[in-house]
């Protein structure tokens, strides 16, 4: 099985690097099991929380995609940080086009 890298920046900036990461699970469950702080996911990834709530680098957008109807209207929850560039992690499989994805923890609402 493939062994990729995805890197989450933290809100304070702190960038951490997870290599050997699988294809198949979402980015939100890579986030959890390795520690990542800010990616709650409350919700097991049901999308129905947005505690998995990440900004994607600019660069990786257009190869990671855009949310669907119901992820959009769950980023509403999150409006006041949401950005252009925002997505629920859970909702982002890992897979080997997103060898070398960087994403950033967005802030919980009212911070
Ligand atoms: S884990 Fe709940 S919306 Fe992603």
């Amino acid at each position: 099985m493939a062994a990729l890298t995805v890197t989450f920046i933290e809100t304070d900036g702190t960038e951490r690097a997870i290599d050997n990461v699988d294809a198949g699970p979402s980015l939100m469950e890579v986030a959890r099991n390795s520690g990542i702080a800010g990616i709650m996911g409350d919700c097991g990834g049901a999308c129905s929380c947005a505690t998995c709530h990440v900004y994607i680098d600019e660069s990786w957008l257009e190869r990671v995609g855009a949310p669907d109807d119901i992820e959009y209207m769950m980023l509403d929850m999150v409006a006041d940080v949401q950005r252009d560039n925002s997505r629920l992690s859970c909702q982002i499989r890992m897979r080997e086009e997103l060898d070398g994805l960087r994403l950033t923890v967005a802030p919980l609402p009212g911070y």
